[in-house]
């Protein structure tokens, strides 16, 4: 099976990655940095879904127009640092359906940890895109991805705003059918499973906790 990584080097994205990776930037700019570069991210991953064609009346004439199928799609923000993205993605294609998954690192072994999971009631007609800014050790979205499959979706994407190879590997090891949509993959994680060089806690710094 093709496993596919898709990384996005507009100049834009690394514009605002940059600021969003800088320790000065405060809480209420990263939150309107992950937004902005999630507005980027959304036009790519959703190059490949189809469209209907349709009839449009314009004020002169009858022309072919298309529909896309937005309540087709279920965004799912992984808790918290997720919902950043889901802001502007949902802003794009307001009609996507919602779903939560609620996951956190146990701090000591690094492994997740469900405690919420609510999705919409047409996963089975549905494209499903997990939302989480860092793909770090990918032991959360691995979580994630089998939870959201147990819904029998037709598909399922990954998108993240940083990716490690070792997060990347995990993911695509359990799911080689997903595809992962990032704006970089960095070097490598600490001992803590935090991102190199990374931009540390994306869901403290966009909430303001420590
Ligand atoms: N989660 C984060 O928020 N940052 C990392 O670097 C790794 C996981």
């Amino acid at each position: 099976m093709q496993k596919s990584v898709h990384v996005f080097e507009h100049p834009l994205i690394r514009h605002k990655l940059t600021k969003l990776r800088s320790v000065d930037t405060p809480p209420s700019d990263f939150r309107r940095l992950v937004k902005e570069i999630s507005l980027l991210l959304v036009y790519e991953t959703t190059r490949d879904l189809p469209v209907q064609d349709i009839e449009v009346q314009t004020p002169l004439e009858k022309t072919r127009g298309y529909h896309f199928e937005g309540e087709k799609l279920i965004f799912v923000p992984i808790l918290r640092a997720g919902l950043g993205i889901l802001e502007g993605m949902s802003e794009v294609i307001p009609s996507a359906r919602i779903g939560h998954i609620g996951i956190y690192r146990e701090p000591k072994t690094l492994e997740s940890v469900e405690y919420y999971a609510k999705m919409p009631d047409n996963v089975p007609a549905s494209q499903v895109f997990i939302l989480d800014p860092m793909l770090a050790t990918g032991n959360s979205a691995v979580a994630a991805i089998q939870r959201i499959k147990e819904f029998n979706p037709i598909s399922v994407k990954f998108v993240c705003i940083l990716a490690s190879p070792e997060g990347i590997k995990a993911l695509h090891d359990e799911h080689p059918d997903v595809a992962i949509y990032t704006a970089a993959i960095d070097r490598g994680l600490n001992e803590k499973g935090y991102i190199l060089p990374g931009l540390g806690d994306a869901g403290d710094r966009l909430f303001g906790t420590k």
